[in-house]
């Protein structure tokens, strides 16, 4: 048996980094909870149970990647270490498996947690399970957010998980927003030029790997050998006999269905994670259910986009910088001291700190930075590279360095026609392309005189520590 989601839960509970809610409204105030508890830089995970309108048991659990130690636990890195040390730890992670992937192809079994309740034909309703409205302005109830969609490419049989938002539109029937030339995407669009529906399962609640996996630029065709690899041993799945699709075994909750080619249904508007609702409310694909598959007491995965920090922004931000970071690295961009997508920016604004070794080497990394879409995410706005006494993950220290060694006029690239999606929200709609300008910002001392730059004003580590073990108490330090 997989790892799943109720194992995961009996080690946050361990390191007691989990509370419970009991009576609130699916309607905006799960979604409310949520926003205004992760705001802040650690917050527990939620379990919401005793939904308005819903059984006790019938649960939705938001906020489960939103804390350091948290996503160290899931991702199976060490727990007591800050944002570089778990992005350097991830670095090595991700060489470790990519390289472990054959050795741990899924393994088929018959049945699962997930076998224990199936509901078919008129039996099938979306709503039997508390699906959140999550933000007052969205335009419905959206019943995946920390979910994954699972399609096959009707060419080569590639399998892909990708977490495109699924809005549950009526008993039976959800909608799927997915951008172009995402995995899904082009799978489903191959079905449906040849005039086919498309075969879909999602999957909504399941062990949070599953979400990091499905929301990370992950090749096609191995996000489950990858999840065998990050577990250690094999992810187990069933087929579904509905679509051929592998489904998870000890998944929460699956639906599988088709996605037809010629019908559509108004999707959203939903809370993105730019912190807008910049897509609007437009045609979209539709899925149409034909079988529910089910565990006793379900659990929704939640994780819904916001503005600003929010748990989307903070565990993504780490797997996008380490990704980054390590295709510097391949392309050879030396003395890379360290990558942070800052989680205000939802991965519109990266850092990249590196000692400088030559001319035009902040240039270089700025460049080869912006153009990795390493996390899925095609809208990517400013790179700032900093020299190596920055603390590239501290806001405030970054833009000290932009004030104070950037000089606009000649230290600011823009790139202009990089690609972009709906969700931008500086393009305005209807556009006749989604390209936006990309800025490269050298915020390094200039290299022609880096050694007559002035100095920083620095106190001595070792004087700091003296005056810290004599005065710290004093101070409150
Ligand atoms: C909560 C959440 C919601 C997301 N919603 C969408 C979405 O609606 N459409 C989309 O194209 N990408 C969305 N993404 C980003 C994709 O998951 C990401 O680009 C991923 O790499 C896609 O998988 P793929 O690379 O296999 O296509 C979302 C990510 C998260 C975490």
């Amino acid at each position: 048996m997989s790892e799943d989601l109720r194992d995961w839960l009996e080690k946050v509970q361990k390191i007691e980094e989990i509370t419970t809610i009991e009576g609130a409204d699916w309607e905006w105030e799960i979604g409310a909870i949520t926003d205004v508890s992760g705001k802040r830089d650690i917050a527990p995970a939620i379990m919401f149970d005793k939904i308005k309108d819903y059984p006790p048991g019938f649960r939705v659990l938001s906020g489960s990647l939103l804390s350091p130690r948290r996503v160290a636990l899931t991702l199976g890195l060490p727990t007591d270490q800050d944002t570089a040390g778990l992005v350097n730890s991830l670095r090595e992670k991700l060489h470790q498996w990519e390289t472990s992937l054959d050795k741990v192809p899924p393994r088929k079994v018959k049945t699962g947690a997930v076998t224990e309740n199936i509901r078919t034909g008129k039996k099938i309703n979306l709503f039997e399970f508390p699906v959140p409205k999550w933000h007052e302005k969205d335009g419905g109830r959206f019943i995946g957010t920390g979910h994954v969609v699972i399609t096959r490419d009707p060419d080569t049989g590639a399998v892909n998980l990708g977490t495109y938002r699924v809005q549950a539109h009526d008993a039976n029937t959800t909608g799927l927003h997915i951008s172009h030339a995402k995995h899904g995407w082009m799978h489903i669009n191959k079905y449906h030029e040849r005039g086919q529906p498309a075969p879909v399962a999602l999957s909504i609640g399941h062990h949070p790997l599953v979400l990091c996996v499905g929301s990370a630029a992950v090749p096609e065709g191995v996000d489950y050998s990858y999840l065998g690899a990050m577990m250690g041993k094999p992810f187990d799945i069933i087929e579904d006999d509905v679509t051929g699709l592998p489904i998870p075994a000890d998944a929460e909750i699956v639906l599988t269905g088709w996605c037809p080619p010629d019908k559509t249904r108004t999707e959203g508007p939903f809370g993105e994670f730019t912190g807008y609702y910049a897509s609007g409310a437009r045609e979209d694909w539709i899925v149409e259910v034909e079988k529910v598959y089910f565990r006793n007491n379900p659990i929704i995965l939640g994780a819904p986009p916001g503005r600003g920090h929010m748990e989307y922004s903070y565990y993504s931000a780490l797997t996008a910088s380490a990704m980054i970071h390590n295709e510097l690295d391949k392309a050879g961009v030396v003395n890379v001291k360290g990558v942070w997508t800052h989680e205000i920016g939802g991965g519109l604004f990266i850092v990249v700190c590196i000692k400088q070794t030559y001319g035009g080497h902040a240039k270089e990394a700025g460049l080869y930075a912006l153009q990795f879409t390493s996390k899925g995410n095609v809208i990517r706005r400013f790179v700032v590279v900093v020299d190596d006494d920055i603390d590239y993950t501290d806001l405030r220290d970054v833009v000290w360095a932009m004030c104070t060694r950037c000089d606009p006029e000649t230290q600011i690239d823009l790139i202009r026609g990089g690609r972009s999606t709906p969700l931008d929200p500086r393009i305005r709609k209807p556009a006749a392309s989604y390209v936006a300008t990309r800025a490269i910002i050298d915020a390094c001392k200039p290299w022609a005189w880096i050694n007559e730059f002035p100095d920083a004003i620095t106190v001595n580590p070792d004087t700091v520590k003296k005056v810290t073990t004599k005065w710290g108490a004093k101070l409150g330090l």
